[in-house]
Order: structure tokens, then sequence, then C-alpha cells
């Protein structure tokens, strides 16, 4: 324990404030709702639409400005709604058009905006286009929608190039002819039934536009854009002996030695010929234009895997989308000098074409950061954790994913919040592996991502934590859930989700969203400082506390902090801290140690 507080100095600002036309988007909060593990109305273990607009009230209690739905259209499910059948309907597990609409109207009451998933790379093997493509002969304008090649070799017997699969495997299988031979192959870089569409196709590009209008028709706010950078493939397929994966521990080359800028250098997976390839940007151009035809105040997010960040910023030009998730943030590891590099990187590549530095932790494809944070590793992207792996320190990884939360919550853009993270919700991570249900695993992905999409706990007393009124679900939930229900955190003041909700509050009091970042430096290597308007921030990377310079008054932690008699407060370890100024000097000009 150090018993003089370290000395603080202001360096100049990274970002100004937003000035100019605030659009929603700029700022906003956005929680995720996975559909199949939000709410469940009907009682057959699936989340379903009603099952989520009777739970509205939460989102809008929680203080969150829009939600995100992942895929709840007509489909097969067999990569849980990402392989869509019928793009302008809903599949009868979650529910109908009118259960999408009657959401849509309840959210716009609660005065929460709807942002919807677009799955625009791959269909469903189920579409009817795939299945007329299967049909029809080689060189038809039915195979034309899609990525129909000849085998090489003799008799057309190999794959047409050597790419694989993101889930494990070739990503080409050959298709069966109507008298039995063997035809042609198809591209899916996802699972087998997920073929990929053929963006050259114009007819293609007329679908979406108009699968985008039908559902602004209705309403919805904006898409967050799966794969966006993966339509458009190199011209003649060049074979390509690397393995693309949305990113692990190891492919980002990430060790403990990440330093300040380790991030920049991060791999995610875009090296290879179908992906981030110059032609998707025409595309995004293309359907700026549309979203405008609905006003300035829609948007779409791109969900692109794409490294370095200059080349994630390409996507969020004037012209075309309005946000980019921000995985090189999600990625970083519970240190100051780590998270430092990468915050500033990621605002000012983003400043540099005007938009919004997006925020994110959790998400249904990743560990959920509370445990994260609790591995020997203290997050990075890391690889699913089974039943015999070893368990995380789930006390230690809660206690940073809140402090890594108050950061987040404290940068200006715009965060995404993934469901179950406002209850300190850990992954599952025990799952026995003949419940889990993620395609990756049959194809050789390991341990898949079901720890992460495990049913969300509302009441703790109640079957299945509240989840459904049955008592079923999907996936099994962990007898620990209980302690992270809903219920049992109401109106605790320790409690994670209050916690939550006073930082999201705070935000806007503090409009922490719209306003600038400047480094305050710390003379202390794990403590991470900053200034957005008025409120500083500390973050505590390291494990011993440290003593709070005097001139600062403590408005939020993620933590409670430690007073001691004679009046000196100290920001434990593991912990971040938001205050203001009481003396003007603070963070301004050297300030030194008592
Ligand atoms: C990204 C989605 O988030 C993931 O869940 C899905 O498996 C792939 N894209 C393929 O659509």
């Amino acid at each position: 324990m150090s018993a003089t507080a370290p000395a603080i100095y202001t360096t100049q600002p990274v970002s100004v404030p937003r000035t100019g036309t605030l659009q929603w988007w700029h700022t906003a909060v956005i929680y995720q709702v996975y559909p199949r593990s939000f709410a469940d109305s009907n009682g057959d273990g699936l989340g379903d639409l009603p099952g989520i607009t009777a739970r509205l009230g939460h989102l809008s209690r929680l203080g969150v400005d829009a939600l995100w739905l992942s895929p709840f259209y007509t489909s097969p499910q067999a990569d849980h709604g990402y392989d869509v059948a019928d793009y302008r309907d809903v599949d009868p597990i979650f529910g109908t058009l009118a259960d999408a609409d009657a959401l849509l109207d309840r959210a716009h009451q609660l005065g929460l905006r709807v942002v919807v998933d677009l799955v625009p790379n791959h269909t469903s093997d189920a579409h009817v286009w795939f299945q007329q493509a299967l049909a029809a002969a080689p060189g038809s304008p039915e195979r034309e929608r899609y990525m129909f090649r000849d085998g090489r070799g003799e008799a057309g017997e190999l794959p047409p190039n050597n790419w694989e699969s993101v889930f494990g495997g070739p990503a080409w299988t050959r298709t069966t002819n109507a008298d039995g031979s063997p035809g042609q192959w198809y591209l899916h870089i996802f699972d087998v039934r997920q073929p990929d569409l053929n963006w050259a196709n114009e007819e293609i590009r007329q679908e979406f536009r108009d699968v985008l209008r039908f559902w602004l028709d209705r309403g919805v706010d904006g898409f967050r854009v799966d794969v966006a950078h993966g339509m458009v493939k190199e011209e003649g397929l060049p074979d390509w002996a690397g393995h693309s994966a949305m990113i692990s521990e190891a492919e980002s080359g990430e060790t403990e030695e990440s330093g300040p800028d380790a991030q920049d250098d991060v791999d995610l997976g875009n090296a290879g010929p179908m992906w981030n390839q110059p032609g998707v940007h025409e595309i995004y151009r293309d359907w700026h234009g549309v979203l405008a035809e609905y006003g300035a105040d829609k948007m779409l997010v791109a969900e692109a895997w794409v490294s370095p960040l200059p080349e994630l910023a390409k996507y969020v030009r004037p012209d075309e989308m309005q946000q980019a998730f921000n995985f090189a943030f999600l990625a970083s590891h519970w240190h100051a000098g780590e998270l430092r590099g990468v915050i500033e990187h990621s605002v000012q590549v983003n400043d540099t074409v005007g938009a919004p530095t997006t925020w994110v932790l959790s998400n249904h494809d990743v560990v959920r950061h509370a445990t994260r944070f609790g591995l020997p590793s203290a997050g990075g992207n890391v690889e699913p954790v089974g039943p015999d792996d070893r368990q995380p320190d789930a006390e230690l990884g809660l206690r940073r994913a809140r402090a890594a939360t108050l950061l987040m919550l404290a940068l200006p853009g715009s965060a995404y919040l993934y469901q179950g993270e406002e209850l300190g919700l850990p992954e599952a991570t025990r799952l026995p592996f003949d419940v889990r249900q993620d395609p990756t695993i049959a194809r050789g992905g390991g341990l898949g991502r079901d720890g992460c999409r495990v049913p969300i706990p509302w009441e703790a007393a109640a079957p299945s934590f509240g989840f459904s009124p049955t008592g079923e679900s999907w996936l099994p939930q962990p007898e620990e859930y209980g302690r992270y229900a809903l219920d049992a955190q109401k109106g605790d003041p320790a409690s994670t989700y209050e916690f939550y909700r006073r930082a999201l509050r705070m935000r806007r009091d503090y409009a922490l969203g719209s306003g600038g970042l400047a480094w305050i430096d710390v003379d202390h290597p794990d403590v991470l400082g900053l200034a957005n308007g008025e409120l500083v921030v500390l973050a505590n990377t390291g494990a011993e506390q440290i003593r709070l310079p005097e001139g600062l008054e403590p408005l939020l932690s993620s933590i409670e902090l430690d007073q001691h008699g004679d009046g000196a407060i100290f920001l434990p370890g593991d912990a971040t801290l938001w205050a203001l100024r009481t003396q003007s000097e603070v963070g301004r000009k050297p300030f030194g140690p008592d």
C-alpha cells in the first residue's frame, strides 16, 4: 500500500467534444438482446419476441437508449438465426411479424430505439434461392446468386480453392446432381448450411435494398450488419492457406507483455482474400442512401473483424456506415497502458472520419467479460472455457468487469452492453459437452460459444430463474445463476445491477457520450487517468490500492472506496473511480504527492 498519492498531470486532449447536430447513435448505449436466451413467453424453453416485449421495462429502467436484436427471422437455426431462410418474416419459435411490430411499438413508447440484425454475407441452405440453385444447372441465373464453382482435379473432385471455413473444415461443399452424379461446389465461409451470396450479382444488391426498406417501413431505427467485411471476395478466388476466425488469443498475438500499442497490430483475421476487399465499401455507400430516404437518424453498425483500426474506420466514412464495433477494445487486457493505447488510437482514427467511436466488452460470440477478466490472462479474447479447464476467479473477474465497464461508460461515443452483463453474469463454463449446440463444435471449433448464451436469470426463486413459465431452458442454467437474478439485486446499492443504473444515469447527466477526452497522466504504471468534461476517471488495473489525491470528490466507484480515519481516501486495486474536481487545478497542472 502506498501512503502517498501518485502525482497526476494533464496531457494534451485526445479529442474535443462533439458539436453540431447530434444523432442518437452518436452517443447511445445499446443493449444487445439475444432472443433465444432473453425471455420465453410460451414455455417452450426458447426465448421469443413477446417475451422480450414483456421485459422491455427492464431496459428502460436500466437506462439504455436502444436495443439490438440478434436475428429472429425464419431460420432452421443451424447457427441460431445467423442462417436466414426468409429475411422478411419471423421464425415461429420467436413469434410472428405482428409480434415484431408490437415489440417495435412498445420500445418506441418507452423511448428505446431498435436495431435489428442483417445477415447479408450468406443465407440459410433452406432459403428458397439456395434450393432453386441446387435444382438448377451450372451457369443458370439461380446458381449465379451464390458462389458455385467447378471443382479442381480431373473430375472436379477437389474444391475450387483451399479456403477454410471460419467454423473449421473446408469452406467448399460439393453438390450432387439430380442424376446422383457429383456436381459443382459452393462456398460457405461459415457453416455448410450458410452458403455465401454472390455480391457481384445486381439481383442480390437489389434484394437487400428491399430488405432494408421492408424493416425501415416497419419502423426499425438501424441495422447491425453481420460479417460486414466479408461480402466481396477477391477476383479469381485465389488460394489462401490461412485460417480466419473471430479472434482468439492465439491469433491476436497478445501476450502477458502486451504494451500500450499492442492492439494496433492485432490480426483480426482479415488477411485473406475473402475479407475486407475494397468493393465492400460500394455496398455501404449504396445502403447509406437507402437509410437516408428515411431521415438522418437511421444507422448501420458494422460487425467487421478488421485491423488495423484505420482500415476499420473506412467503414464509417461520412457516406458509409454510422458505427463499427470496436473489437480491439473488447480484446484488450486489464492493463492500464494497453487500454490507454487502444482507447487513444480508436478515438483518433474515428475522429479522422467524424464517426463516433464504439466500445464493447461482451457479446454472443465471446467469453463474457466477467469471466475473461478472472482468468490468468486478465482478459484478451480468450478461447471458451470448459468444465475440464482451469476455472476463472469469479470474484476477481466481476470486480475487474465492473471496473472495465465504468471505464468504458466514461468514454465518448457509443457503448454496447450484452444481456446479463448488467447482472454481473459470468460465462457458464461448466456446461456439459453433450448439451452444447454451437455448430462450430461439430466442425472442430472447440467448445463453441454456448457458455455466453445461456438464458439469463430474472427471479432467483422461480423455475429457470424466471426465464420461462414452465421452467424449460434450451441450455441448462448453472445453479449459481440464481445469485445473479435481477430480483436478487434490485434495490441493493452494492449490486451490479444498481451500479450499472447509476453509471448509465450519470453518463447521461454529464453528457459523457458527446464529451471530449483528455489523458491525465498519473505517476503510477497501473493507473489510467482521464478527463471527460468535468469528470475525472481513474482506473486502477493493479492489485495495490492507491491514495487519492486531494481535490477530487468521488462520484461513483466500481467498488467501495476505502476511507481512513485521517480523511485519506484509497482507490482499491482492480477498481475504477468517477470523480469531480473540487480544486480546479487537479488534473490540469502538475499535482504533487502530499
Ligand atoms: C457473426 C455472428 O455474430 C455470429 O454469431 C455468426 O455465427 C457469424 N457472424 C456468421 O453469421
